[in-house]
């Protein structure tokens, strides 16, 4: 009979992460290449497409509040991610974590439900880009891609009644990303460094230029009174808005995924992860004022003309003289949204790779390719993967689902640092979170909120995911589990 709370213990946990040879991801990465890594994964699709969406619909300029709530969210999380990455620095982060804390089956299920986080967050980023590609192509050569070929099957122009079909941009630059990590994590992590200086100077302009333009009558009243309706306007759509932009800090825990290509994990991951989050978080805070500010949050509705590619519009209608910087725009947050999408399928080949390597998963997915030193059919197979959401799956769906996901594996990890404390007091932690278990109880709690914010359509497919999960533990991992059948 199969333990199914077997845990794998710390030793072991860190001596595989000391192994080195062929078989084995090098470690390459050092503290500024963590903080780019981070950066990259962090600013993305949350803040240029879902600002807009959570102030049109859900929380008015207040979305400035919910920027603050996730935030705040995350930093508890974020702390616990430190003490365990900087303790335990291998591929996997939370589902290695949790494999030596809580056991085999919760260790399955943080594994099974990051893939919400990095594969869906992947494709929900490459939506989000193809989006832009069209206002790109739009703005440059006045051209549009044909809606049935850049939506999925599940949406309907409503101008046209056109139905989507497939969404071919987000399947090529998937597979253009999938190309590059498969040549090399260093090669990968240099292209990321690139597009971070691009995509914050981009940011930090539209925010210097946008401040000029900020119409105080916008701002004159913060949180729309509630329209009746839980979640739309009022406080409690602060909260939904909460979870919905949370999406934009989705990220800075993938830094703990690369903890075995880093040079030196103990100083490289607060710095990486913890840096990136603050920094992320006054950036927010900062260009959600200003968005909501130069454009007023009823055109941000569903059925407002600024409803997609809103960073484009608000410049192209309320910034006279700016429409160069619109195109330009347009461009950085292409390449930005494309270094999002190659941190998140490094993290999600990552977890793969370590879930591989214990039996969980086939061993395809932990084979290291023999000229890259890379784990490149699990990158071949991610490709798959992710470009079936992304190819048939609405944008707003596959968001929600990485932004409920990402905060179920934030509360585990905090649980899991308190339980570490508890099982593992001796252990050497180069990095503490202070006042446990308040710090980690505040993050359960803050998650724990946003996930309701997030409504019971996202719940049920939480609960489903995690269904189809059991199956497959159940059907195949739990036989295979190294753990589980040591002779
Ligand atoms: N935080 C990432 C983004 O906003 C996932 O695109």
């Amino acid at each position: 009979m199969a333990n199914l709370f077997a845990k794998k213990s710390l030793d072991i946990i860190l001596k595989e992460s000391k192994e080195t040879g062929e078989k084995t991801l090098k470690r390459t990465l050092g503290s500024p290449a963590l903080l780019a890594l981070g950066i990259g994964a962090i600013i993305g699709a949350g803040i240029f497409v879902r600002t807009a969406a959570a102030a049109g619909n859900h929380a008015g300029p207040g979305v400035m509040w919910s920027y603050i709530i996730a935030g705040i969210g995350c930093a508890f999380a974020g702390l616990c991610y430190v003490e365990f990455a900087s303790m335990i620095p291998i591929a996997g982060s939370a589902y290695t974590y949790s494999y030596a804390t809580m056991g085999e089956l919760i260790a399955w299920i943080i594994g099974w439900d990051l893939i919400l986080e990095y594969a869906l967050g992947a494709a929900c980023v490459a939506i989000a880009w193809s989006e832009y590609l069209n206002k790109l192509c739009e703005h440059y050569f006045g051209l549009t891609i044909p809606y049935a070929f850049c939506h999925s099957p599940f949406q309907i122009d409503p101008s046209t009644g056109v139905h989507g079909i497939i969404n071919i941009p987000a399947v090529f630059i998937l597979g253009l990303l999938t190309i590059i990590l498969i040549r090399g994590t260093k090669e990968s992590a240099n292209v990321n460094s690139i597009i971070v200086v691009v995509k914050v100077l981009i940011v930090l302009a539209f925010i210097a230029f946008g401040w000029h333009f900020i119409n105080p009558v916008n701002h004159a009243v913060i949180v729309p009174p509630n329209t009746g309706e839980t979640g739309v306007f009022g406080w409690s759509g602060v909260l939904r808005g909460a979870g919905i932009v949370f999406f934009a800090y989705v990220g800075f825990d993938a830094v703990s995924t690369a903890a075995q290509e880093a040079k030196d994990p103990q100083k490289g991951m607060p710095i990486g992860i913890l840096g990136s989050l603050a920094f992320c978080t006054v950036l927010y805070i900062l260009f959600s004022y200003v968005l909501t500010g130069i454009a007023n949050y009823k055109d941000f509705s569903v059925t407002g003309p600024g409803h997609e590619a809103a960073v484009a519009y608000a410049i192209t209608h309320y910034m006279p003289g700016y429409e160069w910087f619109a195109g330009l725009i347009t461009i950085a947050i292409l390449a930005g949204f494309s270094s999002v999408i190659l941190v998140m399928l490094l993290g999600q080949s990552r977890v793969f790779f370590s879930m591989s390597k214990d039996g969980l998963l086939p061993k395809v997915f932990s084979e290291v390719h023999p000229k890259f030193n890379t784990p490149a059919k699990a990158n071949a197979w991610l490709f798959f993967l992710v470009g079936i959401f992304a190819a048939f799956v609405p944008g707003d769906i596959v968001g929600d689902m990485t932004s409920i996901g990402t905060l179920f594996a934030f509360i585990l990890v905090s649980i899991g640092v308190v339980i570490m404390r508890k099982t593992n007091p001796d252990a050497p932690r180069p990095f503490k979170v202070p006042l446990v278990p308040v710090i980690p109880i505040l993050g359960v709690v803050v998650c724990g909120f946003m996930i309701f914010g997030l409504g019971w359509e996202n719940w049920t497919r939480l609960i489903a995911w995690l269904a189809i999960g059991f199956v497959i533990y159940f059907g195949y991992s739990v036989r295979n589990s190294h753990v589980n059948n040591v002779k």
